[in-house]
């Protein structure tokens, strides 16, 4: 029998700052749901990825001083480094940057265009960068953007517009009947808002920057980033491309996860864009809210950042993922405090999850040796065993909402329940006596089974720790399915009380580490953009070292990887270094008239590997070659005698 498809998709994320928890937060979700549903036996098809054009991108990287791409490039590295460590399946990864991608916009606007549905006009309004949205006067709140209350600009320009006006009705009535937009509150904020007072024809082209999709028949407009970002979700699956056979199987999505700010460009917008494509249109959108930092949003343009790398660093990825999952109430703003962070990881993690697999591991261990089979059942055990086998069923319904945090409920009201059951059954008194064995055999089953269905379940939430408890609890492959949570596990099983899951936190001494923490990376946050001028600083102007500065200078040893030439700059070559870092480095040195790319390949060099990036030549310098020269103008590269490998410190 064919699978069930669902087909399900974050947001397309703007690369323009450091990404923070707040970035996590749609992602984690999304990736929980993934994972139930394939865990639940359905195929799944699961998209995220970067939103890379847009005035706001070219500013940004205008103000670090290199091309968008180069900007963009680097940020969206850091997203996909941040998505693997925080163990997100996604099955795609789009960049509006992607040719295909590009490619398959000009070809629907170019169609929409044909059908009479995109015409051109002059366009006078108010626009707000960040946001990239077009507001009109009553639109605006105190004469600021609605949305994120910064200033607006007053825009005037021949565009492109999209016939938004003639689908007036379409949009009402969608958003009047069922549940396409979700939860309910939002959908009467948009009726009542933005598609009651009537809509308007919508801008899709700007001739004021350059850094997009080009119109195709008018190049000097390109269009804009809301279509070109709407329309990731399936030009992804291949529509208006190669191959559209994914856009078959999967279209149209079962959800569009987001949060609130964008849900008009999705539940307004997004529908009318497909309608007038004759596509069908997504099951649902849905829009959760904010991660609150200080009482404000969580954003990369408010600087108020957390950083999930050190977070998930020091407490592990689940900590992280928990928090996003259980402590901040789907559906609504949920606050992100380093205090509530540890405090959950010890009472829920550490406690009523960590411990009860320690004490039911150290028990079966000490009475047992492995899973026992049950041989006294009693009245006592009813309500636990009632927890356990409705579980996976009251998960499904709370996900099919959809909602993560009631289905964290759920595992979390088992995890109680067993918790209380080993204080009423007081395993320990009976294994105290011969005559308790057999009542202390169910016992302990019972609470195994409860601890492997829970782990079975949370593999979509905490995928680490569940497999950890899994392999504790000697659970065998074909029992950690959900077809197999029908039936009670099997007993026999051989048991690890090894080491904790959660070994509980000093909660005082963490925090004065985490705001310790801050404090350095908000001066190092300092210390950059002071740098910030000195970066774009040209090749002449690389500041030296002076001697009582020397014991502050790291000297390593480095191997020369590859090397090129730098275009237009006769005495620069580009190395790739490496430093026995994870990535090698490219350093730009002033020595190409002294040796070849090919002379260099292979080289053991040194290098200053503490001296701040310069740009040379548009090129990001991270560190520089030590060099002997004489009055006569030779030089020549210093070596490390003998064999020493990459990454020797020099001192
Ligand atoms: N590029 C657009 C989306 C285009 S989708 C076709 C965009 N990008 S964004 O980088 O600003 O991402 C916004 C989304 O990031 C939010 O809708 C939400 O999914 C996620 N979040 C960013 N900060 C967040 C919080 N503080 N809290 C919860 N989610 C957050 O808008």
């Amino acid at each position: 029998m064919e699978k069930e498809k669902y087909y399900i998709t974050t947001p397309i994320y703007y690369p323009s700052g450091k990404w923070h928890i707040g970035t996590c937060y749609t992602t984690v979700v999304c990736d929980a749901l993934a994972r139930f549903n394939r865990l639940d036996g359905k195929d799944v098809f699961f998209l995220t990825g970067t939103d890379e054009h847009g005035q706001k991108i070219q500013r940004a990287a205008e103000a670090a001083g290199v091309s968008p791409k180069r900007y963009v490039d680097k940020l969206v590295d850091d997203l996909k480094r941040l998505w693997k460590r925080l163990d997100i399946t996604y099955d795609k990864f789009i960049r509006t940057t992607d040719e295909y991608h590009e490619k398959a916009i000009q070809k629907i606007f170019e169609k929409l265009y044909e059908k009479g549905d995109i015409y051109k006009s002059e366009y006078e309004g108010m626009y707000c960068v960040p946001c990239e949205s077009f507001w009109t006067k009553s639109q605006l709140v105190d004469g600021k953007c609605p949305d994120c209350g910064r200033e607006v600009q007053t825009a005037r320009e021949e565009s492109y517009f999209f016939r938004l006006s003639k689908y007036q009705d379409v949009i009402e009535k969608l958003l009047s009947e069922g549940d396409f937009l979700l939860p309910a509150s939002r959908r009467k904020e948009m009726l009542n808002n933005f598609v009651k007072p009537g809509l308007q024809d919508l801008c899709v082209s700007r001739t004021s920057f350059d850094w997009g999709v080009k119109v195709p028949f008018d190049p000097k407009h390109v269009v804009y980033v809301w279509l070109d970002a709407l329309f990731n979700y399936i030009t992804a699956l291949g529509y208006a491309g190669e191959d559209d056979s994914l856009f078959k199987k999967y279209w149209p999505a079962d959800v569009h996860m987001m949060a609130k700010e964008i849900v008009r460009f999705h539940s307004v917008i997004w529908p009318a864009f497909l309608t007038a494509l004759d596509l069908p249109l997504p099951k649902k959108v849905f829009g959760h809210g904010w991660i609150m930092f200080d009482g404000g949003k969580m954003s990369k343009s408010k600087g108020n950042v957390v950083d999930p790398f050190i977070l998930s660093d020091r407490y592990g990825v689940d900590t992280l993922r928990y928090y996003i999952l259980h402590i901040v109430p789907f559906g609504e703003d949920g606050e992100y405090s380093n205090e509530m962070l540890v405090r959950s990881y010890n009472s829920d993690l550490a406690n009523t999850l960590g411990n009860l697999v320690s004490r039911t591991t150290a028990m079966i261990d000490k009475y047992f040796g492995a899973v026992p089979e049950p041989k006294e059942d009693s009245e006592q055990d009813k309500e636990l065993k009632e927890l356990t086998s409705s579980l996976l069923g009251k998960v499904r319904v709370e996900l099919e909402k959809p909602n993560v945090t009631t289905a964290m409920d759920a595992i979390w009201e088992v995890l109680h329940r067993a918790n209380k059951y080993i204080d009423e059954t007081a395993p320990w008194t009976l294994g105290a006596s011969e005559e308790g064995k057999a009542r202390l055999s169910s016992v302990l089953f019972n609470l195994s089974d409860a601890i492997r269905t829970c782990a079975v379940v949370l593999q979509a939430f905490l995928p680490e720790t569940a497999e950890k408890i899994l392999n504790k609890m000697g659970v065998k492959e074909q029992e950690r399915t959900f077809k197999s949570l029908s039936k009670p596990m099997s007993s026999g099983g051989k048991v690890d009380k090894g080491a904790h899951l959660f070994n509980r936190l000093d909660i005082e001494k963490e925090l004065k580490e985490l705001a310790k923490i801050a404090e350095e990376l908000a001066a190092e946050k300092e210390e950059k953009s002071e740098a910030g001028a000195e970066n774009t600083a040209s090749e002449e102007e690389v500041k030296e070292i002076g001697i009582e500065d020397f014991d502050k200078v790291q000297l390593k040893v480095g191997v020369i990887l590859d090397c090129k030439k730098v275009e237009k700059a006769d005495k620069l070559l580009c190395s790739t270094v490496d430093l026995g870092e994870e990535k090698p480095r490219t350093i730009v040195s002033g020595i190409a008239k002294y040796y070849t790319p090919e002379e260099m390949k292979g080289k053991k060099v040194v290098v200053v590997a503490n001296l701040k990036p310069v740009k040379l030549r548009g090129i990001l310098s991270q560190g520089m070659l030590l060099c002997a020269s004489d009055d006569k103008g030779n030089l020549t590269l210093l070596k490390p005698e003998g064999d020493m490998p990459a990454g020797s410190a020099i001192s």
